[in-house]
């Protein structure tokens, strides 16, 4: 039996711009009449004549509405004439595993469900983003091109009656409108743990964690945060590096994560740092609710900062076999993100790229063969073996460092400070502030700092003093396309090369978030604690943006 494509009439919704990583509201609003459909109908418009029987992944993180999400596309793709859908079980992919899966396929794209580290759950967020044919977040024209069509749709295309059964691996063939559609679900992990087995050498970690040859298992505690990376987890770190039972948590996915907030850090994975704390561990990680964040912590819940943990793997890159065979090219971080990384590409004569906050911005640079690892301070670490941050690979990684060095976390980042010396870094989070005021504070920060008359102006606190010598809101050009990007967040830049940044967060999904970023450089004094260093340069920024009389706050929400 043929099925046909139904036309369906529908209205704008205002508002549907795609953020720093896709699109995220509330599931309330995504469940509105029309608006996901809306939504998914300009996405595969946005991808033009190109569409036509190509083929598209699909899948999400496993938060509430995900597989209605996953149904729904799967219908709507049939209309537009996409020929082939690879869709994970149950509607399960994680985020690095849609990108793997997209390369590895040479599929046009990929529809990833998720809103990342945000809660989830019927009262909480939902996401939908699109992942171009490279595996990596659609860049800002395409975003740009989404956006549009949303704020003129008339109609979307629906096969309504298609039948749809994602809970079993299988593919099927159904016939639209003449011609073939497939769907192929497919079974979530296996291709991520392959890929996984390419790059990293397997044999030599299944030694080390599982303590074949010291006769002492590795103490590890990886909590998924009942995110995607459950089922990852437990077929990477106990079938195949044959961890015991007791090294992981929290590996069942849950569509409101069992009421955890998943995203790794300081403050929502406070259960995980209290249990390393507490307890005896040699590594302790986390990773947000679709698998791309991580936190690493070592003995006793020492922190390892994202900007530090970028500069190690950098250090390190040559005892991961993926790096011997493929080589090493530059690195790069996003603007916010301490400079560690910079030090450790001068020693090593590599290039290093500072680019605008977002995933997005390191793609191109990786295509054109000119970057093979890069991080983010808001828990990002990946490399080009995707198009995305990769939360079980830096894991991976950093078992492969402790494999190779022999020592633990804490010896290894002290043998790093003595080398390069070390950034202090810290960000504050102010969230769910009101909009306005926070548009108001950027406003006046930005006119303050880009008068002529600040550079120079020297700022003193608790016996410390700084004297600008940049201060801009931040602008990129891609080196390879030359794309601008600009307004990118506010920055102060002293002489001695401590900062101080200021921006909206992009991925909130109502109100307005404030980061502010922190980061001060030492030689020498690299065993101070971070609070206390950093001290002096938070009291300079609070008054310099005079943050507490636009947002009424006086302490952050959250501090990593
Ligand atoms: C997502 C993106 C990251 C980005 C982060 C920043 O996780 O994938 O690349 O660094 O959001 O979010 P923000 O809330 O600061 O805009
Ligand atoms: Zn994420």
């Amino acid at each position: 039996m043929s099925l046909a494509t139904e036309t369906v009439a529908t209205t704008v919704y205002e508002g549907q711009k795609p953020g720093t990583s896709g699109l995220r509201k509330k599931v309330k609003v995504f469940t509105q009449a029309n608006y996901t459909e809306n939504f998914v109908q300009c996405i595969l418009d946005a991808n033009g004549d190109a569409l036509k029987g190509s083929t598209l992944v699909v899948g999400g993180d496993g938060r509430f509405y995900c597989k209605e999400a996953a149904e729904l596309i799967i219908r709507m793709c049939a209309a537009n004439g996409v020929g082939k859908l690879l869709v994970g079980q149950n509607g399960i992919l994680s985020t690095p595993a849609v990108s793997s899966l997209i390369r590895h396929h040479k599929a046009l794209g990929g529809i990833v469900l998720t809103a990342s580290h945000n809660p989830g759950g019927p009262e909480n967020d939902f996401g939908i983003k699109f992942n171009c044919e490279n595996g990596g977040p659609a860049p800002d024209a395409f975003t740009n091109k989404i956006y549009q069509l949303s704020t003129a749709i008339k109609e979307y295309k629906i096969v309504k009656g298609l039948p749809v059964d994602i809970t079993k691996v299988g593919t099927t063939t159904h016939t639209v409108n003449n011609q073939p559609f497939v769907v192929e679900v497919i079974d979530s992990v296996a291709n991520y743990v392959n890929h996984m087995k390419e790059i990293f050498d397997f044999a030599k970690l299944k030694d080390y964690v599982s303590g074949k040859t010291s006769g002492k298992p590795l103490k590890m505690r990886i909590d998924s945060l009942n995110g995607v990376t459950g089922s990852y987890v437990r077929e990477i770190f106990l079938n195949c590096l044959g961890a015991s039972e007791q090294c992981v948590v929290h590996t069942t996915p849950l569509p409101d994560f069992g009421g955890l907030h998943p995203d790794p850090n300081l403050t929502y994975a406070k259960d995980l740092v209290d249990a390393v704390a507490n307890g005896d561990y040699d590594i302790g990680a986390a990773f947000d609710g679709d698998g791309d964040r991580n936190m690493i912590i070592g003995h006793k819940a020492f922190f390892v900062t994202p900007s530090d943990s970028l500069a190690v793997i950098a250090h390190y890159l040559e005892c991961i076999p993926y790096f011997q065979k493929n080589g090493i090219q530059g690195f790069a971080r996003s603007m916010p993100t301490a400079s560690a990384v910079d030090l450790v590409g001068k020693k090593l004569g590599k290039e290093v790229f500072e680019v605008p906050t977002g995933w997005k911005y390191f793609g191109n640079l990786m295509d054109a063969g000119r970057l093979c690892l890069c991080g983010e301070e808001s828990f990002g670490t990946g490399s080009n073996h995707i198009r995305e941050k990769d939360g079980i690979w830096a894991v991976l990684a950093w078992l492969s460092i402790m494999q190779h060095t022999g020592k633990g976390i804490e010896d290894i980042l002290k043998n790093h400070w003595s080398v390069y010396g070390r950034n202090y870094f810290t960000r504050y989070d102010y969230e769910e502030c009101e909009l306005d005021p926070c548009n108001e504070m950027m406003a006046t920060m930005e006119k303050t700092i880009t008068d002529p008359s600040f550079v120079g102006k020297e700022f003193s606190s608790g016996g410390k003093s700084y004297k600008v010598k940049v201060a801009d809101n931040f602008a990129y050009t891609d080196p390879v396309d030359k794309s601008v990007a600009t307004k990118q967040g506010l920055r102060i830049v002293f002489e001695d090369g401590s900062r101080i940044v200021m921006r909206l967060s992009g991925t909130g999904s109502s109100g307005a978030t404030v980061r502010l970023y922190i980061d001060s450089y030492e030689k020498d004094n690299v065993l101070g604690q971070a609070s206390v260093m950093l001290k002096p340069l938070i009291d300079i920024a609070l008054e310099i943006s005079q943050l507490p009389k636009f947002t009424g706050r006086n302490a952050p929400t959250v501090i990593t």
